[in-house]
């Protein structure tokens, strides 16, 4: 399920305020009040905007759990009560999301909670950055590289049982999306003196102890070591157990991370031999030898540690022996060696030691870089987190304390300006007038060190380096030259130049009035540590060591790599290094946490107040409230303070339309603040003072109560609404299912009431059917039973008749079964036939097929007499005009079938006669006047002429006894012949209509010879002339049918030929005179 928004406040169940800007009144009394009161209830965290200061609790608090890193993650940085996981969201969200680089100043003295709290950042940030594998693996190195650290450069210190006696700043590197990529630590000034001596109630570096305490018995032999402390002189006996701390799983915590970071098994084991030669260097003592020349000449009282020592660092016994005898000074091409006393021999004892594990410390931190170093080239983000150690003030305080306290001075200092510079840039962004406030500058204290002319870490190089006797002593009085006069320098010497008497001043001491306090400094050791000179024998022998960790410790022990010019001095490395980390901090923005220790017995639930005052104002944090208040005591942007406050006002609540600013305009006029209480910034309201925040707050919370009991309202009587509409609903359902239950149950019941009625009824109905279908079975084996009686009686008597009969049936029987038979077919033969008759058209050619062969004479004779039959019906039907046609018909048929071509084309024409209606026509009546007969024939025709076979149109008419021709335009008669004197008609067997009447020899009409015709209706024409001449004559005319006669024409005999002819002239025959004897006819 979604985590529900809420949308909360720092003001939320603030105890005291939970940001001091908010104090009212503000002065140093309320200010530890505050601080007291949220410390009692266990809020060890309180803002001054956008500082956090961190109480130091001296117990675990339950603050720190996964649960509450959830909580801060991506929420605003005063949305939630103050916490450094606050600070830590809002630093690495602006580095990711605004690509900020961002810096982490952690501040206060020591004990007071910095390194604590260094790490609480670090684990934040890895828990809310990227994750997956490789990423994961960048995160352990990163965080594993503290315990190692931790162990070689932290000791318990009166004020605090895990001190950073070195600085530290690392710097976390991110990519673009914010996942870590790598990281890269600085170390700063290990205070390396505590190597070989405590102050009293102080231990030595961890790792010693670790050591001894957690290492196998094995590696205890093989290192040369023995378990006990007290064996050995570097390490302080009053404290080396620490309560609660316990060294033996610290080791093994440590050789853990050691191997997480990536050191290699033999590189640990170096590092651990390199930490037991220390160790047993403490061990060598000198006792003195006089010499006989009178010098002071020391030697190792019991070489049997030196032997050791040369065996784990694989160095020659005799060369360290003589390194620690001898001291070999070289100037130019000039050598000179001279003897140790047992002092010096004490000091090049412990120089070594001192250098082995400083060099060895930053080594350490060499190889963690190498192994966390970023692997890509691409941009990187940078988170860097500062914890450098804390202001210190010891009763006695010597060289690393003014070095120290000179770093904090730098970091005063760089919160000063850059507080103030954010405050001043905010008032120029949100475009707010702003007004100056002052503020302790302690750039004043800074200048009196670093001054590169007259600066005390000046002084005191410039002291190392001059030539002659060089004092701590001379240095003091070189200081009191140079800086008696400045303010923050105070000196025996220089006070009682001012006539003053401070008893309470050494005269080897100078005190600097410090940002945090006074500070008195022993000079002794200033030279010294600033010189911080080994002597070139002792790095030598280290340099021949076999051991390679060792002897990359000393390169300049290289004789071929001499080097005479002096190294660096102390001061001025630390100098430059301070330096080079103000150039890198300026360029990131700043997030401060300023811890504060509560008590000076590192005990839980102490507050003591003039501590904690003494920190207050040596921090300024009072004046950091000040400045911040100086215009505005609260800034909030727009839209979280509408959002907070929009209950109070009818127009933004509940909701606000319009742009966010405009409504906190509305909110605040209908509120009726004084105007001179607030102002409008670009993106943030700004109120002038804590006390109209309050005023705000209570109405808030006012208003609040009020929302509660109208939201508690409106609730119970939704629920008592939604569980009365809830009952009403569940009471329906009931109701309703009720209601069908018992319906189904009645409906159930009729149902099994109907079913057993229609079960009655089949049953019945099944048992009827059964009866039924018995008696039935019985009656047809009755009737069965009957017919099969009545058939065996018949074939009983059947049987009886045969046998009785037999004897009168054997002699005729075949031939009346044959007769019979016969009988019966012709019978079904005509029976059949009558039913299969054709039609009565005599043309109708269809007759039913034979069914037996036997009959097939009596088929085609039935057939025949059929169709003779029909004919005769049809004839029947004719008239006696009819019957004439149908004779001249027939008669042409006799004559002309199957003989001229032209005869089938005649058959569908009607013998008319009279084709020409000379009774009709006026013209011809002369003509009809002088026939008297009955004209049989009246047509025009082509008469042929002899001479040259053109052809002139005739009327040719046949009456009973004679054959006129006549013009066929006056009608005139011009030839009549009897008929009796017509012998033959000649015609081709062609298709065409010439035909020639031959005349009797000797006739009066065949005077002019014979006529030659051509005619449409040859067939009528000859057919009628034959019957004419027929029935008038008795005498049968002749019909000649040949493609060749002869015509008398006058006294020549000329011959018709007919010849198949082109189609030239179309259709029509043609007639030509060849010659004299032939007349050509071309029928097509
Ligand atoms: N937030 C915290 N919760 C619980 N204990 C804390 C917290 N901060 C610090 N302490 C306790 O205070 C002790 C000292 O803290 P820390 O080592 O961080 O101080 P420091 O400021 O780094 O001092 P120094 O300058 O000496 O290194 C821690 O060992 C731890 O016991
Ligand atoms: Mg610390």
């Amino acid at each position: 399920m979604a985590k529900m928004e809420v949308k909360t406040s720092l003001l939320d169940n603030m105890i005291g305020v939970g940001d001091m800007v908010l104090l009212e009144p503000l002065n140093e009394e309320t200010f530890i009040n505050n601080l007291k009161k949220r410390f009692d209830h266990n809020e060890i965290y309180t803002y001054i905007g956008s500082v956090v200061i961190s109480v130091n609790p001296y117990r675990s608090l339950p603050i720190y759990s996964p649960e509450k890193v959830e909580d801060y993650r991506n929420r605003n940085f005063y949305e939630l009560s103050p916490h450094i996981f606050a600070l830590s969201d809002e630093a690495y969200r602006s580095l990711r999301d605004q690509d900020k680089d961002q810096c982490i100043l952690i501040t206060g003295e020591s004990g007071a909670g910095k390194t604590e709290a260094s790490k609480l950042v670090m684990s934040y940030v890895a828990a809310v950055c990227g994750k997956g594998a490789e990423v994961n693996q960048v995160k352990e190195q990163l965080l594993q590289s503290n315990p190692v650290l931790e162990a070689f450069g932290n000791a318990k210190t009166v004020r605090n049982d895990n001190s950073s006696r070195f600085g530290k700043y690392m710097d976390i590197e991110f990519d673009f999306k914010g996942d870590p990529l790598g990281g890269v630590i600085s170390n700063y000034l290990l205070e390396k003196s505590r190597v070989v001596k405590q102050p009293r109630g102080e231990r030595n570096f961890h790792v010693f102890y670790q050591l001894l305490s957690g290492a196998s018995e094995e590696l205890l032999n093989k290192l040369t070591l023995e378990r006990d402390f007290s064996r050995y002189n570097y390490l302080s006996l009053d404290s080396a157990k620490v309560n609660g701390v316990d060294d033996a799983a610290n080791f093994r915590t440590v050789r853990n991370a050691m191997q997480i970071v990536g050191f290699m098994d033999h590189e640990a084991e170096s590092v651990l031999e390199v930490v037991a030669a220390v160790l047993k260097l403490g061990n060598i003592e000198f006792k003195p030898e006089s010499r006989v020349n009178g010098l002071d000449e020391s030697k190792i009282k019991d070489k049997n540690e030196l032997k050791e020592i040369c065996e784990l660092t694989g160095i020659d016994q005799s060369v360290l022996e003589r390194a620690f005898s001898f001291r070999t000074v070289e100037a130019k091409q000039e050598k000179v060696s001279t003897t140790l006393n047992v002092a010096q021999a004490y000091y090049a004892r412990d120089a070594l030691a001192k250098n082995l594990y400083s060099r060895l410390f930053s080594w350490l931190v060499n190889r963690i870089n190498e192994s966390i170093k970023a692997q890509t080239k691409v941009r990187k983000k940078v988170m860097g987190v500062l914890d450098i150690y804390g202001f210190e003030i010891f009763e006695d305080n010597s060289f690393e304390q003014f070095i120290i306290n000179y770093c904090n001075e730098k970091l005063q200092q760089i919160f000063i300006e850059l507080t103030l510079k954010e405050e001043q840039e905010e008032y120029i962004r949100e475009g707010i007038e702003w007004t100056h406030i002052d503020y302790f500058n302690n750039a004043i204290i800074c200048d009196l060190i670093e001054n590169n002319t007259n600066g005390i870490l000046a002084m005191l190089d410039e002291e190392c380096l001059r030539p002659g006797t060089v004092t701590d002593e001379t240095f003091l009085e070189k200081l009191n030259q140079v800086c008696a006069t400045h303010q923050h320098f105070e000196s025996r010497m220089s006070k009682s130049s001012r006539f003053l008497n401070d008893t309470s001043l050494p005269h080897s001491c100078f005190r600097i009035q410090h940002y945090a306090g006074k500070v008195l400094y022993q000079v002794e050791g200033f030279v010294d540590k600033n010189n911080d000179l080994l002597y070139r024998d002792l790095s030598q022998a280290m340099w021949k060591a076999s051991h390679a960790l060792i002897k990359s410790l000393f390169p300049e022990g290289n004789p071929a790599k001499i080097n005479l010019k002096r190294p660096p001095t102390a001061g001025s490395q630390f100098k430059a290094s301070v330096a080079t980390l103000m150039k890198n901090l300026q360029t990131k923005n700043p997030n401060y946490i300023r811890c504060i220790k509560p008590n000076d017995k590192k005990a839980a639930h102490i507050f003591n107040e003039a501590l904690v005052c003494h920190q207050i104002r040596y921090l300024g944090l009072l004046e950091n409230v000040r400045v911040r208040r100086a215009g505005y005591a609260f800034r909030q942007a727009y839209e979280p303070c509408l959002e907070r406050y929009k209950m109070l006002c009818k127009q933004t609540w509940p909701h606000w339309k319009g742009p966010a600013r405009a409504g906190v305009e509305v909110l605040f006029n209908e509120l009726e603040i004084p105007v001179e209480e607030y102002s409008f910034g670009r993106s943030k309201i700004f109120i002038r003072n804590p006390r109209t925040l309050f005023k705000l707050e209570d109405l808030r919370k006012q208003r609040l109560e009020d929302l509660a009991t109208l939201i508690q309202k409106i609730y119970r009587g939704w629920k008592c609404r939604t569980h009365f509409l809830l009952m009403r609903k569940s009471q329906i359902v009931i109701a309703a299912w009720y209601r069908r239950y018992a319906a189904r149950k009645v409906l159930r019941e009729l149902k099994h009431q109907k079913r057993c009625e229609e079960a009655a009824t089949t049953i019945a109905a099944y048992w009827h059917g059964t009866q039924a279908r018995r008696e039935l079975k019985r009656l047809k084996e009755e009737a069965r039973r009957k017919h099969a009686v009545a058939v065996i009686w018949a074939y009983w008597l059947g049987l009886k008749v045969r046998r009785e009969y037999r004897k009168f049936f054997r002699a005729n029987a075949g031939k009346k079964i044959y007769e019979f038979t016969l009988q019966r077919i012709v019978q079904k033969y005509f029976l059949e036939m009558k039913n299969k008759m054709p039609s009565l058209s005599p043309i109708d050619k269809n007759w039913p097929s034979r069914p037996y062969l036997f009959l097939d004479s009596t088929h085609k004779e039935l057939k025949r007499i059929f169709h003779l039959w029909r004919c005769k019906k049809y004839r029947d039907q004719f008239t006696d005009q009819q019957k004439l046609i149908y004779e001249e018909k027939l008669e042409a048929s006799e004559l002309f079938k199957d003989k001229k071509a032209l005869y089938p084309s005649s058959v569908g024409q009607p013998f008319q006669g009279a084709y020409l209606e000379i009774n009709k026509n006026p013209k011809y009546k002369k003509l009809k006047d002088a026939i008297e007969e009955k004209i049989i024939i009246a047509e025009v025709v082509n008469k042929i002429n002899r001479a040259n076979g053109k052809s002139t149109s005739r009327i040719f008419l046949l009456t009973n006894n004679n054959l006129l021709l006549a013009d066929q335009k006056s009608g005139q008669i011009k030839s009549e012949v009897p008929l009796v004197d017509v012998t033959k008609v000649s015609m081709s067997s062609q298709n065409d209509g010439f035909f020639a009447i031959h005349l009797k020899e000797g006739s009066e009409a065949a005077s002019k010879g014979d006529f030659l015709f051509s005619s449409d209706h040859l067939i009528e024409m000859a057919t009628k002339l034959y019957r004419t001449t027929l029935s008038q004559t008795k005498q049968k005319l002749s019909i000649e049918i040949s493609d060749e006669f002869l015509v008398q024409f006058r006294q020549d005999k000329v011959c018709v030929k007919f010849i198949q002819g082109n189609q030239k002239n179309g259709s029509v025959p043609t007639c030509k005179r060849k010659n004299n004897r032939l007349l050509e006819v071309a029928v097509p």
